[in-house]
Parts: C-alpha cells; sequence; structure tokens
C-alpha cells in the first residue's frame, strides 16, 4: 500500500456541506458547542488509528478552530502532528445549512489581499501547528499561477519555513497541475505539494499526479469517494450497477463499499495521502477496512471499468445539494 490517511475536516466544520447525507450525519445539532464536541470525537478516533494529517481550510467554517482547541485540549506537540490549511475561499453561509437565496456558501477570490488576510487568521490559529499551505482550487481560468504577487508572497512563506500547496478540482485538473510544476524561484520548485479529486470514477489526473510524484511533490487524494456518492448511501438508479460492482469485490473480501473505494486510493503508488472525509466516528472505521483490501490486478482491472469521463463526473458533482 503506498499511501496513508490523512482526515479532512470539511464535514465537520460547519452545518452545510455537499455530500449526500450531512444533515443526517450531525443530527442536524448545529450549536457550535456541539459541532466543536462532534469535530473532537471524530479527531480522537483518527489519532487512535494513527492519523497524523489533518486538512482544514478557511471556509470550512470553525475547521481551524476546532482543530487548534482540540490540539490545545490534547497538548499535541507541533512535531506530532502535519496540519494543512488553504486560502481562496472565504466562508459565507453564516452557520447556516442553507443560504438565502443569491447568497454564496462561500466566495472564490485569489489575490494578494485574500491571502496575506486569510494566512494572518490561519496562522493566528493554528500557529506553529501550521505545516502546509494551500491555494484552495487554483485552475488556470482564475489567473492565480500567473499572478505574480501572489506566487511572490507564496515564496516569501516558503522561505520562511511553510511548505506550499495547490488544490485543484474540475475537468482541468490536469492541466493546473502541470502548469504548478513549471513555477520555480532560483531553480527550486514552489510547491511541494498537490490535493486532487481521485477516486473510481475520476481517473484523469492520474499521469499528471504522476508526473507530480516523481517531481518530489507530496500527492494528497481528496474526494476519493466522490462527496459520499461511492457509499452505500447511495441510491439512485443511475449508480445501480456501479454499486452492483462495489459490492460484489466488497463481499469478496470481507469489505464495504466504501472501503474498496478508498482502497483504489490507497494503493496509487504515485499517491501519499489519501484523505477520508469521514463525518462521523462509524464512517471513519468503515473507512480504515481499506487497509485490510488484499489489493490485486483482478479487482483493479473491474474497478476500471467504472471510470467516467471528467464531463460527466463534473457535471454530477455540481448537481449535490448543500444540507
Ligand atoms: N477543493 C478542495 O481543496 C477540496 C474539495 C473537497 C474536499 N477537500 C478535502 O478532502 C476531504 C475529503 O473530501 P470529501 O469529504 O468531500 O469527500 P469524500 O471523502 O469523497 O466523501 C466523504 C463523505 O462520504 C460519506 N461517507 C464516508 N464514509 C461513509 C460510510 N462508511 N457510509 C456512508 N457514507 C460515508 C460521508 O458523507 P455523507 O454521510 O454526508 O454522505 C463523508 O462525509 C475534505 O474534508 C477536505 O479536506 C478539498
Amino acid at each position: 500500500m503506498a499511501a496513508k490517511f490523512g482526515l479532512g475536516l470539511a464535514a465537520l466544520g460547519r452545518p452545510g456541506y455537499i455530500n449526500l447525507g450531512h444533515a443526517e450525519d450531525l443530527g442536524a445539532n448545529y450549536a457550535i458547542g456541539a459541532m466543536r464536541k462532534h469535530a473532537h470525537g471524530v479527531l480522537d478516533a483518527a489519532w487512535e488509528l494513527g492519523i497524523r494529517y489533518f486538512d482544514a481550510a478557511r471556509s470550512y467554517g470553525r475547521s481551524e478552530e476546532f482543530l487548534a482547541n482540540w490540539i490545545d485540549e490534547r497538548q499535541i506537540p507541533a512535531s506530532d502532528v502535519e496540519i494543512g490549511s488553504k486560502w481562496g475561499y472565504t466562508y459565507t453561509a453564516a452557520w447556516k445549512v442553507q443560504t438565502p437565496e443569491g447568497v454564496a456558501h462561500e466566495i472564490k477570490r485569489h489575490e494578494l489581499k485574500v491571502l496575506q488576510s486569510q494566512f494572518q487568521s490561519s496562522s493566528t490559529l493554528l500557529n506553529q501547528h501550521l505545516d502546509l499551505y494551500q491555494i484552495h482550487s487554483a485552475t488556470l481560468e482564475s489567473g492565480v499561477l500567473e499572478n505574480e504577487e501572489v506566487l511572490l508572497c507564496l515564496e516569501g512563506l516558503r522561505k520562511s519555513g511553510i511548505r506550499i500547496g495547490l488544490t485543484v478540482s474540475g475537468i482541468e485538473q490536469s492541466e493546473t497541475i502541470d502548469r504548478a510544476l513549471s513555477i520555480r524561484f532560483q531553480d527550486k520548485l514552489l510547491f511541494s505539494s498537490v490535493q486532487a479529486t481521485w477516486n473510481v470514477l475520476e481517473t484523469s489526473a492520474t499521469e499528471s499526479l504522476k508526473r507530480a510524484s516523481a517531481a518530489g511533490l507530496s500527492v494528497i487524494i481528496k474526494e476519493a469517494l466522490a462527496n459520499g456518492r461511492l457509499t452505500t448511501r447511495n441510491d439512485s438508479p443511475t449508480f445501480a450497477a456501479c454499486r452492483a460492482v462495489l459490492e460484489g469485490i466488497a463481499k469478496e473480501n470481507d469489505s464495504t463499499v466504501d472501503a474498496i473505494s478508498l482502497a483504489a486510493a490507497l494503493n496509487q503508488e504515485w499517491a501519499t495521502t489519501v484523505l477520508s472525509g469521514a463525518a462521523s466516528v462509524d464512517h471513519l472505521r468503515s473507512n480504515f477496512k481499506a487497509l485490510a483490501v488484499n489489493w490485486n490486478q483482478g479487482i483493479e482491472s473491474r474497478l476500471a471499468e467504472l471510470v467516467q469521463t471528467p464531463d460527466e463526473y463534473w457535471n454530477q458533482r455540481a448537481e449535490l445539494a448543500w444540507n
């Protein structure tokens, strides 16, 4: 197995998210104290299972704050844990599951002033625990990888000892990763980490992620469960054939649909970390069954039949509702 599990906090830091059953996971209890306690319970379980990389973002509501409280309360030394966060999206949902019509859940701006103010907030909360700062969903279209003042600021952070990364989403993940691999300062690559969507339905970034790995970047896989679509919670008729394949493999391996999907990601030799996006301790325990799957070429070939075109995959993702 090539990669280790990390834990992402997108589903734990705020009342609303696009994963299929988010409202059910949180039992509709959105009091800040209840959500903090819930997040800390999942963080404790992750720690006990050996997870040491935690992934947050300015736009995941209170994710950085919950993580910082947990680290403080458990007195976890900075050397024992790796924390990544992200800048570029501002959380605008005002602790609501649904926003009023016309109001976004988060606003994307890849500008210098956003980087500066969000880095100030992230580093104040996470202090010396912040190891990796990522551009949140960099795209070619956003121009962020051509923005000299942003790149110079990131280079300054890199020189101060913070690792710089980018996350990518959408049909142009590959092109964006390849562009990022060309950015150097005095012959040193600016980015030392890339986080991309990769799962058994969407594998289009594979070759560029291999190139990133060969160039020495750590490769973090996100959305390995396609936002909960690669679980038994997905009872959509359009998923039935895919689900039957996953259930068949799970049954033969005394495993679960989510664990088989995560095992596919963990067994990519170019991957460093696979994020579990667990919204509960039960999810996490089920996800960890991936480590017991005896991976082989036969499973890999059967899963290769499930791949969608990037257009199909990202169009379906765009339809997921906040809940
Ligand atoms: N652009 C970016 O940078 C970006 C974008 C997305 C994510 N991320 C990072 O990647 C992490 C993971 O992403 P993700 O949570 O969106 O995707 P994911 O890993 O594909 O999906 C996780 C979701 O799957 C469902 N699930 C997991 N185990 C389950 C089980 N055993 N049974 C039923 N449902 C189960 C849960 O959702 P439900 O229960 O709600 O169905 C859970 O929240 C995030 O936390 C974040 O750190 C980054």
